[in-house]
This record gives structure tokens, C-alpha cells and sequence, in this order.
């Protein structure tokens, strides 16, 4: 376990350090405070308050009802538990789409009520005023590209992006204007290896894969799928580590049991 005054913090300096020096860079989603302190005393090196909490957390189908409030919460309950890693922090959909000065106040919001480290934005082109003004601020920005969850409703399906050539082009450009406006890494979410790949050797930044192949910088995945509690989303990129929901489903069903049967308490458990 580790003393608080012994961890050195992650910092967006330190990942870009790792890329120079070919060391991965491990990140998971997290949203509450007892699952970010295991994160963070196992040694992750970032911790995602993904807006996946939309799903996982609240149950939505998608992410998009997530609000400013909740990811603030979610946030902050991870701040709280975390001495290392480097906090990163969605901006839920609908605040910094439309008007930067709007993106800004969000990403504002979030610094200053949560304590994170950092916000991550979907988007590139059509999201660069935004960037761009909270950049200016001084708040880290990780970008996001390829499949971005939050556009769900223009796109219709969650499947592989970028495997036509316009499409591909156009995550290279944008790959490119968020590493020179300032950005200091980028998630790719669901591309073909061989564009990842490409990007990545590209970029002086690192990326961070999720369904993207093993020739990026770092891996991302959500908590929740990696560790087998929700078990409702299985493509071909998750690697299941555990298989929590059973695991948890047998232990409640066994605390019923001894609590019908006056198993529980027993004499050595009562004062
Ligand atoms: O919200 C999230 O969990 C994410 C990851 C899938 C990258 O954006």
C-alpha cells in the first residue's frame, strides 16, 4: 500500500514522458470513491470519470442524459480517494458543443468543483473553439475520436469507425489539430490497428486505445465491463478480467440464506 507523501503525482508531463520512452499507459473509468481508491493504490496511471457513468452508474441507454451536476459528483467522490493518478473528467453532452464560452464555464465548473486534473471532450474540427478556449484557461484537454458515444443519434450504430477512407482522413486531420492546439493526449475508440497505429506514430502526444489495436500509446476500458459487473456489453475488444456480477449474485444470495436460516448473526458476531 502507499504512503500519500512517497507517490509521485501523474501528470500530463509524465504521460508524454511515457510515450517518449515506449511505456504504456494503463487507464480505467472510474466513478465513485471506494472503486477509485483500489484504482489508484493498484498503480493505474489514469483514472476516466467517463461519461459511460451515464450507463453503468445510472442505468441510461445512452450517454447523453448525463448531466454538468452528476459528472461533478462522480468526479469529486473520485478526487477524493485518488494520490497518483491523473484525474480526467468527461464534459457530458450538450455543454461545450455549441459555444466555447459555454465549454469553457463547464470545464470550469468541473476544475474548480471536482479538483480533477483534466477534461476530455468528443470531437475534433467541429469542437476546436471550444479546445481552444479552455486551453487558454490553463485546463488540460484530452481529445477523443472514432467512435464518440455522444453523437450516438447521427451515427445510429456503435460500430468500428473509420474504415472508409474519407472517414480515416478526416480522424488524421483532426488527430492533427488537437495535438497542435494544445491537447495533451487523444482516446481513439473503435478504429482499425492499422489507422491507430498510423496516428499514433504521427502524433507527438500519446493516445489512448479502446477497441483500437495494441500499436497506441495506452489502453482505456469501463470498469464496470472489464471486471464482469455488467455483463450486457460484450464486443470483441473487452477483456474480461473477473466475473463480478456471479460473484456478487452468489454472496447476496448466500446472505439470504444465513439471514432466513438465523445462520447470521452468530454468537461471535453479536455483542
Ligand atoms: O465515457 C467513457 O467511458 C469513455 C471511454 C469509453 C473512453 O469515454
Amino acid at each position: 500500500m502507499y504512503l500519500s507523501s512517497d507517490i509521485p503525482k501523474i501528470t500530463t508531463h509524465v504521460l508524454q514522458e511515457m510515450k517518449q520512452r515506449g511505456e504504456k499507459i494503463a487507464m480505467l473509468t472510474g466513478y465513485d470513491y471506494s472503486m477509485a481508491r483500489i484504482l489508484d493504490e493498484a498503480g493505474i496511471d489514469v483514472i476516466l470519470v467517463g461519461d459511460s457513468a451515464s450507463n453503468v452508474m445510472a442505468g441510461h441507454k445512452t450517454t447523453l442524459p448525463i448531466t454538468l451536476n452528476e459528472m461533478i459528483y462522480h468526479a469529486s467522490s473520485v478526487v477524493r480517494a485518488v494520490h497518483r493518478a491523473l484525474v480526467v473528467v468527461d464534459l457530458p453532452f450538450g455543454t461545450y458543443q455549441g459555444n466555447s464560452k459555454e465549454a469553457l464555464q463547464s470545464a470550469i465548473r468541473i476544475m474548480k468543483e471536482s479538483g480533477a486534473n483534466a477534461v476530455k471532450l468528443e470531437g475534433g474540427e467541429e469542437i476546436l473553439e471550444s479546445v481552444d478556449r479552455i486551453l487558454t484557461a490553463g485546463i488540460p484537454i484530452l481529445g477523443h475520436l472514432g467512435l464518440t458515444p455522444q453523437s450516438i443519434n447521427k451515427f445510429g450504430t456503435y460500430v468500428v469507425r473509420a474504415k472508409e477512407e474519407k472517414e480515416a482522413e478526416k480522424l488524421r486531420n483532426d488527430a492533427k489539430l488537437l495535438e497542435e492546439a494544445g491537447c495533451f493526449g487523444i482516446v481513439l475508440e473503435k478504429i482499425p490497428a492499422q489507422l491507430a497505429a498510423e496516428v499514433t506514430e504521427s502524433l507527438k502526444i500519446p493516445t489512448i486505445g479502446i477497441g483500437a489495436g495494441s500499436k497506441v500509446d495506452g489502453q482505456v476500458l469501463v470498469l464496470h465491463d472489464m471486471l464482469g459487473i455488467n455483463q450486457l456489453f460484450s464486443p470483441r475488444f473487452l477483456r474480461r478480467y473477473h466475473n463480478l456480477y456471479d460473484e456478487i449474485k452468489t454472496s447476496v444470495n448466500t446472505y439470504i440464506k444465513d439471514v432466513k436460516t438465523v445462520d447470521f448473526p452468530n454468537e461471535k458476531e453479536q455483542y
